[in-house]
């Protein structure tokens, strides 16, 4: 006897014979920038970047939200943008590392850092790793705790914790970097936490 199939759930079930996939349209709001969109509901903020905008700073390395080399940053905070529906960001301010610079090419204080202390081998994981530090470094400037952070810290909500090594590593746990570029990586982060606001305008015209 033939065995009933298992009714689909709505979500799971996608366009019927003869229909196309569903689309919509959008404003997306990159860098400063609206760009106007008709989109397959199913396009992830990563794959619009890359593929309609040729913002292809953000990587596609997982695309699972395991590697973080996709992060950027929507309304200020970081998220990775491979997990992200991009149609259910019409109202977002997003921010690619293409955004980082100011429009006259010159570098954000935390590129300049990552400059100076070299902190990249091949690259790949770099754009993710700095929006990801932006976004961390405002959460810290916040006094957001992580889970490194001592309780008693954690409760004094009027303190943010120090960025130690320990706390800038778990804080950019997210973001993999394969060239193991890490000890760089969080040198860099502690000097540009230590000097200045991550937001800060950009000090000198990229050459
Ligand atoms: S590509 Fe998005 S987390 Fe890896
Ligand atoms: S610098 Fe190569 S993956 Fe990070």
């Amino acid at each position: 006897m033939a065995r009933a199939r298992a009714p689909q759930h709505p979500q799971q079930a996608g366009p019927r014979a003869g229909e196309g996939p569903v689309r919509s349209r959008v404003a997306l709001r990159v860098n400063g920038r609206t760009y106007a969109l008709d989109l397959d509901n199913r396009v992830t903020l990563l794959d619009a970047l890359r593929e309609l905008l040729d913002l292809t700073g953000s990587k596609k390395g997982c695309d699972h939200g395991q590697c973080g080399a996709c992060t950027v940053l929507v309304d200020g905070r970081r998220a990775n943008s491979c997990l992200l529906l991009a149609v259910t960001l019409d109202a977002s301010e997003i921010t690619t590392v293409e955004g980082l610079a100011a429009s006259d090419g010159a570098l954000s204080p935390l590129q300049e850092a990552f400059l100076e202390y070299d902190a990249f081998q091949c690259g790949y994981c770099t754009p993710g790793q700095l929006c990801s530090a932006v976004g961390m470094l405002r959460e810290a400037a916040a006094g957001h705790p992580s889970c490194v952070t001592d309780a008693a810290t954690a409760a004094d909500t009027a303190h943010p914790a120090a960025l130690t090594p320990e706390e800038i590593a778990e804080r950019l746990s997210g973001n993999l970097c394969r060239c193991g570029a890490y000890n760089a990586i969080t040198r860099a982060v502690a000097a540009c936490a230590a000097t200045e606001a991550p937001d800060q305008a950009p000090r000198r015209p990229r050459t």
